[in-house]
């Protein structure tokens, strides 16, 4: 809340200045600080530079840009993300999905991105409806919604949990697991990756629910949900948001 007051009264100083200069880089120069896991392309990922790139970090960074804001980004955990809300980190974007336990902890933004988990198997698996995933040793990301799909959904199936996705495949890879269950985009790049060993299968042949992702928001924050969900629904109404859609989804 303080930070928020903080942030008003930032915005008005920082009005007069640019109205005073009559021009300048729109900044109030508060810090957003967004947690992220950048092991999910093309939604985040360590690019080139060794810092934290891809789709989520851009939108935010045009969000933060509508807001006069800064941000600092911190990559840590997934699992680790919806608990350091409020300590570590001001918001999360992480192709995190609008979730009920995550709902107990956090807030959630609009949402931005519809999604759906897939399956990624050796080529020529004969893994193809819900019924043949029962029983298998399942790689996921810890304490995301393939976690939950493993562990809730499909009868006598083991999940194999990974810090990093790509480990995942890696067992995958080496015959130590028998699928992995990944969010859609991230599954595909990775099969991609090895379109001679791997397929990524679409998960509405395993009956798996539509998610939607959302930036996660400190509970109870309305000041700070409404600035963002302002700022998302400009930069989707300006053409800012199909754009950066072709350049980190549809390339
Ligand atoms: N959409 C899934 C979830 O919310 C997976 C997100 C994983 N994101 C990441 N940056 N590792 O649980």
């Amino acid at each position: 809340m303080k930070r928020i007051v903080a942030a008003a009264l930032t915005l008005v100083v920082s009005f007069s200045l640019l109205t005073a200069c009559g021009q300048g880089d729109e900044t109030t120069g508060e810090v957003l600080i967004v947690g992220t896991n950048a092991e999910f392309p093309p939604f985040e990922y360590i690019g080139d530079s060794g810092e934290p790139e891809g789709f989520d970090i851009a939108l935010i960074n045009a969000i933060a840009d509508k807001l006069g804001m800064e941000i600092q980004i911190e990559n840590l955990e997934f699992a680790s993300l919806v608990g350091a809300i409020g300590t570590k980190i001001d918001v999360a974007i992480a192709g995190m999905t609008i979730e009920e336990e995550r709902l107990e902890m956090v807030d959630f933004s609009n949402p931005y991105y519809e999604a759906l988990q897939y399956v990624i198997v050796p080529a020529g698996s004969d893994i193809a409806t819900a019924a043949d995933l029962e029983g298998k040793t399942i790689g996921v990301q810890l304490g995301t919604t393939g976690d939950f799909i493993v562990q809730d959904e499909i009868a006598g199936a083991t999940p194999a949990q990974f810090n990093k996705p790509v480990d995942a495949v890696n067992d995958l890879l080496n015959g130590r697991v028998d699928c992995v269950i990944l969010d859609q985009n991230p599954a595909q790049v990775f099969a991609d990756q090895y379109s001679d060993e791997l397929v990524a299968l679409d998960g509405t042949q395993f009956g798996f629910a539509m998610e939607y992702y959302a930036i996660a928001l400190p509970k109870g924050d309305t000041e700070l949900a409404d600035q963002i969900n302002g700022a998302l629904k400009e930069i989707i109404e300006d053409g800012t948001f199909d754009e950066l859609v072709q350049t980190y989804i549809e390339q």
